[in-house]
């Protein structure tokens, strides 16, 4: 009996209590109501992607068509993707290869020039802002809508001082029924103000500008 009365020693001693402790997962099971609102969600997910894909498949390709229909195609797009290669963001072209389009009589002319000359191309002698082409221009006819030829038709008519009205898709529908779709390109300036009809109005050389407001 050597030590009855002394204080009971901690048979472990080293760090207390509180310092040992060691954080471990709680392995409790996740309760079944937030189980079951889980898959619940889950659930509602799915059908609700289900259900809003059935709707956008249904309704989809009317919206966008109503859309376009409403916005109509942007010109300056059409304008970008068809023709700015050749004709120059500027719309002044390339010198002596590729005629300018800003203040030329066939853009800002009566309007069945540019619109035939996208409806076929052309390719012969050609006099605009009073120098001498002589290039090739392939055809947009089959490559563009009736609305897509009418809206960059509108943009050029409009665009880097131009001031001539816009087109209607309609119009570009009754230019299309004129000529044979196969007939060519036209041979250049004259052939198609001869055939067109629209000689007298698309005038002569020079910067053309008064011709703004004929049709
Ligand atoms: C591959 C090059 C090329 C592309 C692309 C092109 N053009 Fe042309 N364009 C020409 C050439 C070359 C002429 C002159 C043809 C000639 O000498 O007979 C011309 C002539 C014209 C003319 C009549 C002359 C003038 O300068 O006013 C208009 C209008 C016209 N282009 C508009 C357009 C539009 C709008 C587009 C796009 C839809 C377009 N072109 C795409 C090369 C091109």
């Amino acid at each position: 009996m050597s030590s009855g009365h002394d204080t009971p020693e901690d048979p472990q001693p080293g760090p207390t209590r509180e310092s040992r402790f060691e954080p471990y997962e709680v392995n409790r099971p996740i309760p079944v109501a937030v189980l079951s609102v889980a898959f619940a969600l889950a659930a509602w997910g799915v059908a609700t992607l289900w259900v809003d894909q059935g709707a956008v498949e249904e309704t989809a390709p009317e919206d966008e068509a109503a859309e376009v229909a409403a916005a109509g195609p942007d010109g300056a797009a059409v304008f970008e993707a068809n023709c700015q290669t050749c004709h120059q963001a500027n719309g002044l072209g390339v010198q002596g290869a590729i005629p300018p389009l800003a203040g030329s009589r066939y853009v800002t002319g009566p309007a069945e020039a540019p619109v035939q000359i996208l409806l076929h191309g052309i390719d012969g002698p050609i006099s605009v802002r009073g120098a001498d082409y002589d290039g090739r221009m392939p055809r947009f006819g089959e490559v563009l809508t009736d609305a897509q030829i009418a809206a960059v038709v509108s943009y050029v008519r409009s665009t880097w001082g131009n001031a001539a009205p816009p087109v209607e898709a309609a119009f570009v529908a009754e230019q299309r029924a004129r000529f044979d779709a196969t007939r060519g390109p036209w041979a250049g300036g004259a052939e198609l103000g001869a055939v067109t009809g629209i000689a007298a109005r698309l005038g002569g050389g020079g910067t053309d500008t008064s011709m703004e407001s004929a049709r």
